[in-house]
């Protein structure tokens, strides 16, 4: 196995041509600068329901924001409609980085016939100029990143927002998200990690509180390493995925995700778990969430996940930025 540790510079430049790498330990920075822009804009609340609207590697923002938010509903919108219960209580987040996916662009024009708020976070595209065109509250994030590097603009420039208007209030813990992911020491940890994926289908297990970062992890290994992974949780897998450690069709590996803090009863599901995949011949890792906050442990587990999709791609010698298979569908769809 090639060691990532020791790759030559120059190899690792063949592979990561677009230096992928920088856009993910650019994240202090993408957060400090989503605080910067999302500074003066305020919505008319409150609201009673959110409603986020994004795809891949946008929609995982409103993901990562349902874990997040506990006052108010948070639903997933990943779909051509929205749903019918929406009302002049909601807030509707449309996200999409292009700002020219279609089923977003849907969404906004359903939105139209709605009384809801609505919130556009995009670096432009025809979303940009329908936020303009209908005076939607919107923040306009720096284009030229794969939307899923820019994961620190879109997230942190919803919790602004949601900051500034009342709905959360999450300002000191930015702050400190920030100082987790430039303290940390991540990079070896990553590459440790992406060595024992290598030949392997990652399973990604969390606890209910942290659905959303398996998702990211799962969608990053996919986009990153162009590789199949899953995920799922604990509780929710010992009821029917667990048998599937009976018949094994490929090898996987197993990253847990959890907290210190998590609910006795998952903590225990977890460790029974762990022995009884361990029996089946199959390896695992337990990533304890330790920090300060919610959103440090989030964005830190979101981080280590990033890197570990990076440094697997780099072992299978895949350019991490390219999707030419999202791409290929887009463009048949536009024919
Ligand atoms: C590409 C990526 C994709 C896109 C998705 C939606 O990096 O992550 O999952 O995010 O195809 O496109 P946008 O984000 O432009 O709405």
């Amino acid at each position: 196995m090639i060691r990532v540790t020791i790759m030559d510079e120059d190899r690792i430049r063949d592979i990561d041509e677009a230096n992928m790498l920088k856009d993910i330990t650019s994240m202090p920075d993408h957060i400090r600068e989503a605080a910067e822009i999302s500074k003066k804009v305020r919505l008319e609340g409150p609201f009673k329901s959110i409603f986020s609207v994004g795809m891949g590697g946008s929609g995982i923002a409103g993901e990562l924001l349902g874990d997040l938010v506990d006052r108010v509903p948070v639903f997933l919108c990943r779909d051509y409609e929205l749903p019918k219960f929406i009302n002049k209580d909601s807030l509707i987040i449309l996200n999409s980085y292009s700002g020219n996916t279609e089923e977003t662009l849907a969404c906004a024009k359903a939105a139209l016939k709605t009384k809801a708020n609505v919130l556009v976070i995009t670096s432009g595209g025809r979303l940009l100029e329908m936020a303009k065109k209908h005076t939607w509250a919107f923040v306009n994030i720096p284009s030229g990143l794969r939307p899923r590097a820019s994961l620190g603009y879109q997230l942190f420039s919803i919790l602004c927002v949601l900051s500034n208007s009342g709905v959360v209030n999450l300002s000191t813990d930015i702050g400190k998200a920030v100082e987790a992911l430039e303290k940390g020491s991540f990079k070896d940890k990553a590459i440790s990690l992406a060595e024992k994926m290598k030949g392997r289908i990652p399973l990604i297990y969390s606890s209910p509180q942290y659905s959303s970062v398996a998702v990211r992890w799962k969608a990053q290994l996919n986009e990153n390493a162009k590789i199949h992974a899953f995920a799922n949780i604990i509780p929710e897998m010992n009821h029917n995925e667990i048998m599937g450690f009976t018949k094994l069709l490929a090898e996987h590996y197993v990253v847990f995700i959890r907290d210190e803090q998590d609910n006795k009863r998952i903590i225990e599901r977890v460790r029974i778990t762990k022995k009884i995949i361990t029996n089946c011949g199959v390896d695992s890792t337990e990533l304890v969430l330790k920090g300060s906050s919610k959103l440090s442990k989030m964005i830190t587990a979101v981080h280590v996940g990033d890197l570990v999709s990076y440094y697997l791609a780099l072992e299978y010698g895949v350019d991490p930025s390219v999707n030419h298979l999202i791409d290929e569908i887009k463009r048949e769809l536009t024919k």
